[in-house]
C-alpha cells in the first residue's frame, strides 16, 4: 500500500509510489556485472569503455570520474582520456579514430559539452555506430526511428526512463497515452520513439505547444524534460498517472541557509505525488539510471562484437 496522509481539507490523500532510481540502477548494474563475467568466460572478451573529456569543467570531470569508476566496478577495461583545453579538432578526431580501430574498446563516449572552439557534431558522427554507447550517432537515431532495437544503441537517459516505464506498466503500452514534454535529440525525441515502439499513443509537447497543462492532463505516462524547475503542477497531472521527471535544476534554498541551493526536477514533486500513482524523485530518480544504462550499452556492444546474444535491460 502506498503511504497516505491527510490533505488540508481533512480528506485522506493517497500518495504516489516513489520510484527508487538508485535501487533500479543497482539492479541494472548487477545484470551488467553478471553479463560481463559471462562474456569473458565464454568468449575471452573483456568489455571495454573509453571516456574522453576535454578541458577542466569541474561538473563534467565529476561526472566522467563516476562513469570511469563504475566501468571498473562492472569489470570493464576502463580507459579515461583527459585532454587539455587547448586540444584541437584534429587531435580529438585522431583520438576517436584510434579508439574506433582498437578491438579492446567496445564503447566510446565523448563527454559533452565540448569547449566552445570544438565542433562536437562531426566528432560524435565519427564514432563507429556500434561503439556509440551514447546513442547519438545518426545511424543509431535512425535505427530507433525504424524500431530496430536489436542492432542499434539507445541514448542512456531515455533508455533508463524506459526501464521505469516497463517496470511499472510492462512491455506493452497499448491503449496508454504518453506525453513527452521536451523535443531534444538527446532525450525527448528518443524517449517518444521508445514509447511509440512499445505501442503507446505518443504526443511530443514543447515550449510552443498550445495549452500545455491540458495536453499533459491527457497523459497516463507523463515524461517531463524541459529544464524548468517545478513547472509541471499537480493540476497538469491526470489522477493515477505515471510521472517521470527528467529535469535536474539547481535552485536557491534560503531555508537551508544563506547562499545554499538544492536540486529540483521539472515537476512540482510534493503536489504531483498527491495525484499521480507512480512518480520519480529528483535527485534519485532518472539520474542514477543514466550511468547504469551507459554500462548496459557497453556490455551490449561488447556482446555484439563477440557474436554473442546481449542481455536485456
Ligand atoms: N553530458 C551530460 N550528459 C551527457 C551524456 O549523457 N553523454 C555525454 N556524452 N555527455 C553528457
Amino acid at each position: 500500500m502506498p503511504p497516505t496522509r491527510m490533505a488540508g481539507n481533512g480528506r485522506e490523500t493517497v500518495l504516489a509510489t516513489v520510484i527508487d532510481g538508485k535501487q533500479v540502477a543497482a539492479s541494472v548494474i548487477d545484470t551488467v556485472k553478471a553479463a560481463t563475467a559471462a562474456l569473458d568466460k565464454q568468449s575471452g572478451v573483456q568489455a571495454g569503455l573509453a571516456v574522453i573529456i576535454v578541458g577542466d569543467d569541474p561538473a563534467s570531470h565529476a561526472y566522467v570520474g563516476s562513469k570511469s569508476k563504475m566501468a571498473k566496478e562492472c569489470g570493464f577495461k576502463s580507459v579515461q582520456h583527459t585532454l587539455p583545453l587547448e586540444t584541437t579538432q584534429e587531435d580529438l578526431a585522431a583520438l576517436v579514430a584510434s579508439l574506433n580501430a582498437d578491438d579492446t574498446i567496445h564503447g566510446i563516449l565523448v563527454q559533452l559539452p565540448l569547449p566552445k572552439h570544438l565542433n562536437s557534431e562531426p566528432i560524435i558522427q565519427s564514432i563507429l555506430p556500434e561503439k556509440d554507447v551514447d546513442g547519438l550517432h545518426v545511424v543509431n537515431a535512425g535505427k530507433l526511428a525504424v524500431g530496430d532495437l536489436e542492432t542499434g544503441l539507445v541514448s542512456c537517459t531515455p533508455a533508463g526512463a524506459m526501464v521505469f516505464v516497463r517496470r511499472t506498466h510492462g512491455e506493452d503500452l497499448s491503449g496508454l497515452n504518453a506525453v513527452v514534454v521536451g523535443r531534444s535529440n538527446l532525450f525527448g525525441k528518443p524517449m517518444a520513439q521508445l514509447l511509440l515502439n512499445a505501442n503507446a499513443t505518443v504526443t511530443i509537447a514543447h515550449s510552443r505547444t498550445k495549452d500545455l497543462p491540458s495536453v499533459c492532463r491527457n497523459a497516463d505516462i507523463l515524461v517531463a524534460a524541459v529544464g524548468r524547475p517545478e513547472m509541471v503542477k499537480a493540476d497538469w497531472v491526470k489522477r493515477g498517472a505515471t510521472v517521470i521527471d527528467v529535469g535536474i535544476n539547481r535552485i536557491a534554498a534560503p531555508e537551508k541557509g544563506e547562499g545554499k541551493t538544492r536540486l529540483v526536477g521539472d515537476v512540482a514533486f510534493a503536489e504531483a505525488a498527491e495525484v499521480a500513482d507512480v512518480i520519480t524523485p529528483v535527485p534519485g530518480g532518472v539520474g542514477p539510471m543514466t550511468i547504469a544504462m551507459l554500462m548496459a550499452n557497453t556490455v551490449i556492444a561488447a556482446h555484439r562484437a563477440a557474436g554473442q546474444t546481449p542481455p536485456k535491460f
